[in-house]
């Protein structure tokens, strides 16, 4: 958990305010969280060092907020070159910010039992850059770094990602199959 840094705190502070002004619409509350997102991460002078060290073998992510009672957390993620993440879904909301270096994002098409996954779009985000994942307007992606070095992200979810770890699911793209995920905060 990241407290007493004032640009977070700030940032923290106004999503609670467009959760309180969106109430249950979630395509303002991805608009309005989408430019707060943009704004945090169009400045890379906050995020303490520590929360922006990679592992050796896998992408690693660090809570920053944890709000259980509202179900919201922000964490950042750190990707070491060459590291990937598998097709995936969320089944809450999501709002992705790029702080440094580049990664490679592709959407896929809600999936199809027994077909592989269609390609959606493809995007490489570069920092400044955000895009969001909703099970309302396509909530399954794989991304990997695409920068000669360290990537970070700033990832916002709707809901604390463990309490969701029996409903979600990663993909083989090639065939649809989906597997279980369980997801863990290292
Ligand atoms: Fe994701």
């Amino acid at each position: 958990m990241l407290t007493g840094n004032p640009v977070f705190d700030a940032f923290v502070r106004d999503m609670h305010g467009v959760m309180d002004v969106a109430g249950g619409d979630e395509a303002l509350l991805l608009d309005r969280g989408r430019a707060l997102v943009a704004a945090l991460v169009a400045d890379d002078g906050w995020l303490p060092e520590d929360y922006a060290q990679p592992h050796p073998e896998h992408f690693k992510q660090y809570v920053l907020h944890r709000d259980g009672e509202r179900g919201f957390t922000v964490m950042s993620v750190v990707w070491n070159k060459g590291q990937s993440a598998m097709a995936h879904d969320h089944k809450t909301w999501g709002i992705i910010g790029q702080l440094r270096g580049a990664e490679r994002e592709r959407e896929y098409e809600d999936p199809v039992p027994g077909e592989p996954l269609k390609l959606r779009a493809e995007t490489v985000m570069h920092p400044g850059d955000t895009c969001v994942v909703s099970p309302d307007t396509g909530d399954i992606h794989d991304v990997a770094n695409a920068f000669d070095g360290v990537s970070v992200s700033i990832h916002v979810y709707g809901a604390d990602l463990p309490s969701l770890a029996d409903r979600r699911h990663r993909y083989e793209v090639a065939t649809g199959e989906a597997i279980p995920v369980i997801t863990t905060y290292y």
